[in-house]
């Protein structure tokens, strides 16, 4: 195997324009750890922070960009079981992916669903570990319930809307323009509120409000978000690209009996991601296996053009997911 790889680093902190392709030393799995030869990468809005300064690397992970891949097992470390050389994995990644070789912890990968390609397969992970803990687990959503998510064009938002539908939800969505909301009504949304056009309070409280939001916004989205829930109705927070300060009354929260919760996937601990990753391979893995769902593509680079990609994202001119072609 080569000793040298062909990566993209962040050289300071900054624009895309930060990101540099360059050679490291190909890294040696440790005890509990697989080294994928990485044919695709996924392109995630947390990679933009982490290049503009905003999420650093957890203790010991890779500095570079890059929290999932998908390709072949290259190398085990010491007390792997799970995983030969050879096989074909999808895989959440604590950083590194931007590489032609990366490590990830062996219960942080999965089997690629049926005989899903390997970009496709590369889009899966950063999303479905996101959205399945925050949306089922954390958010409890049950069949029949009405569920809103903001972002609907987004790589979260698209998938959030497949599986929501899939376990029976009616999902409500918003998107910055008419052709994102097609897509999102395509992906099985009752109704995507164009919120250039449309307040998505008064539409939700015309349906008897949302019994779960999963939301990324922030800002004045979280006292609207109030507004927008039924009586006992939960909030999940994932991000604030609109800003995390605000004034809110929380006597709502009290009269009404909400729930406001939130979290972030990246810190969690290995034996908490894994418990997420047997959860997808129960609940979720059969539905991609069988086509029922699938992640929505919108744009291919080579990994040395990663900033083209990033641009791209941070514009939001894309429809679901962003991937590098590595190997
Ligand atoms: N908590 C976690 O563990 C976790 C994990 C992964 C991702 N995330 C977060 O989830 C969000 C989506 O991630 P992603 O990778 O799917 O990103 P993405 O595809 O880039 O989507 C972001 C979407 O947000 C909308 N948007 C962007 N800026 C906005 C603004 N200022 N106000 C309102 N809407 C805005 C855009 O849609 P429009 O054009 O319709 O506005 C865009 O489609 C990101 O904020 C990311 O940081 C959180």
């Amino acid at each position: 195997m080569a000793e040298q790889m062909q990566v993209v680093e962040i050289t300071q902190a900054g624009g895309p324009e930060v990101l540099r392709p360059t050679t490291r030393d190909v890294p040696v799995p440790g005890a509990g750890e697989i080294l994928i030869k990485v044919a695709y990468a996924g392109v995630n809005r947390p990679d933009a922070l982490q290049r503009a300064g905003l999420y650093n690397p957890p203790p010991g992970a890779s500095d570079l960009p890059g929290l999932e891949a998908a390709g072949t097992v290259a190398a085990v470390g010491p007390n792997v079981s799970k995983w030969s050389v050879g096989d074909r994995v999808t895989a959440l990644l604590p950083g590194g992916g931007y590489a032609e070789y990366a490590l990830t912890h062996q219960d942080h990968a999965l089997p690629i669903p049926g005989d899903m390609p390997m970009d496709q397969a590369a889009a899966l992970c950063e999303t479905a570990f996101t959205v399945y803990s925050n949306v089922m687990t954390r958010g409890g959503l049950q069949a029949g319930e009405v569920f809103l998510v903001h972002g609907g064009s987004s790589g979260i938002g698209t998938t959030a809307i497949q599986l929501a539908s899939a376990m029976g939800a009616r999902v409500f969505t918003t998107a910055g323009s008419d052709a994102k909301c097609a897509a999102c009504r395509d992906l099985g949304a009752a109704r995507a509120i164009n919120y250039r056009d449309a307040d998505f309070v008064e539409v939700l409280k015309a349906e008897g409000g949302a019994d779960l939001i999963l939301d990324m916004v922030g800002g004045d989205y979280l006292p609207r978000n109030v507004r927008a829930l039924k009586n006992d109705g939960r909030l999940v927070q994932i991000a604030f690209l609109q800003g995390s300060k605000v004034a809110l009354n929380f006597a709502q929260v009290m009269m009404r009996r909400l729930t406001i919760t939130g979290s972030t996937l990246r810190p969690q601990s290995d034996g908490a991601k894994a418990k997420i990753a047997a959860d997808l391979l129960t609940h979720v893995w059969p539905l991609y296996a069988s086509g029922r769902i699938k992640p929505v593509m919108d744009s291919e680079f080579p990994l040395a053009e990663a900033a083209a990609a990033h641009a791209r994202m941070e514009a939001s001119e894309h429809i679901g997911k962003i991937v590098l072609k590595v190997g």
